[in-house]
């Protein structure tokens, strides 16, 4: 079976890091993705325990595409009853990326692939067409250089959506990209960490789950999934990795992690998150401005979001700039720093010198990621 598991351009080297701790080192690096062969065994851990995919793909067909006829002749060669459930509803999301095929909007796509489906040999109905229903499957059509790839989105809602996030929290990182940043710093949990600007906590969090070898997607719900939803899942053996993943948990961590915020009702939502993830007793929580925070051990690796400045001004943000640079020197002299920024922030005024700078996204927004 060939799957596709998506992701952020900018973070595919962590992806496919996680993939090769998996066994799949045999991939092919597309756009926003990797795509691999795997047994169902190794696909349905992978909708568990990746931290940095955003969704995963069950690869259906992947087809030469010059027209609209030849598009036509490609669904057609599909054998939908195979894949698709007569009483599950499905969507349909076209990304035409092929410079060639401007003329097979979204529309047109989308009805081709109904006209598809429905003339399919289904036993009962066909699947229906209901993009408003309740979490239907998502047939996900990627166009470029002339080849359409056909997936069914197996991760249904995105992996970043955990489960566990309470809101309160005006700028919070996704999931996938706080653990993307602590890959790149490095972290395995076999250091003290610090992120003494924890806002919601999602960098802990995530750190929690790495250090503690707990799958990130595990306290999803029964039927979740949209893989839970299509022909062929395999509850048994689902439910087999499941109980496999949960005994693989440590029951503590080697090295304490602790977070921190200048604002207590910050620090109230991370732990109320945390709680929700089943990580809080893991975390040392604490309200303080980073300035006056004491390093909790000799050495760790200290790993902070700064604040972007849209709310706290160009002259608080300058003053806030060099005083982190003047705590790092001056207190974590000894630890590892990772710092993720805007590509727009005074970064002079740190005056930190990293030994490596990643380039990543925020969202629509340039950050780099810089870590000594
Ligand atoms: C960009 S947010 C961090 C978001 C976090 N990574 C998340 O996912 O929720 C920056 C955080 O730094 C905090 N902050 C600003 N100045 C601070 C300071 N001097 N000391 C400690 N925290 C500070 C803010 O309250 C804010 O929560």
């Amino acid at each position: 079976m060939e799957w596709i598991a998506t992701c952020p351009h900018e973070t595919i080297g962590t992806l496919a890091d996680e993939l090769g701790k998996l066994g799949i080192t045999e991939t092919k690096t597309l756009y926003r993705g990797i795509m691999f062969e795997c047994d169902l065994e190794t696909a349905y851990r992978a909708h568990l325990v990746l931290h940095t995919a955003s969704r995963l793909q069950l690869v259906v067909s992947i087809f030469d595409v010059k027209d609209l006829n030849s598009f036509k002749t490609g669904l057609n060669n599909i054998i939908w009853p195979q894949f698709l459930r007569s009483h599950y509803p499905y969507s349909v999301f076209p990304a035409n990326y092929d410079e060639e095929l401007k003329s097979l909007d979204n529309e047109t796509i989308m009805k081709s692939v109904v006209e598809s489906i429905q003339q399919s040999p289904f036993e009962k109905n066909p699947p229906a067409y209901k993009p408003d229903a309740k979490d239907p499957i998502g047939l996900v059509l990627f166009f470029r250089d002339g080849k359409c790839v056909l997936g069914i989105d197996t991760a249904g809602r995105a992996l970043h959506k955990r489960g566990w996030r309470t809101n309160g929290h005006p700028a919070v990182l996704k999931e996938t990209l706080a653990s993307s940043i602590l890959m790149l710093s490095g972290y395995t949990g076999q250091e003290v960490l610090l992120d003494p600007m924890c806002g919601s906590g999602t960098i802990v969090i995530e750190a929690a789950y790495m250090a503690l070898n707990k799958a990130p997607l595990i306290h999803r719900g029964k039927d979740d999934f949209a893989l839970e939803h299509i022909v062929g899942f395999d509850r048994p053996l689902w439910r087999k990795i499941s109980d496999q993943l949960r005994a693989k948990k440590k029951a503590a961590l080697d090295f304490p992690i602790y977070a921190s915020d200048i604002q207590q009702k910050f620090v109230d939502v991370a732990r109320e998150s945390a709680l929700k993830a089943r990580v809080e007793k893991y975390i040392n929580f604490a309200s303080a401005p980073f300035q006056e925070v004491v390093p909790p051990s000799e050495t760790g690796l200290v790993i902070m979001n700064l604040p972007y400045g849209e709310r706290i001004g160009e002259g608080t943000l300058n003053t806030l700039y060099k005083e982190v640079g003047i705590a790092l020197k001056e207190k974590f002299s000894n630890w590892r720093v990772s710092l993720l920024v805007p590509t727009t922030a005074p970064i002079h005024l740190l005056d930190f010198k990293p030994s490596q700078t990643f380039l990543l996204k925020n969202g629509a927004l340039d950050v780099k990621l810089l870590v000594r």
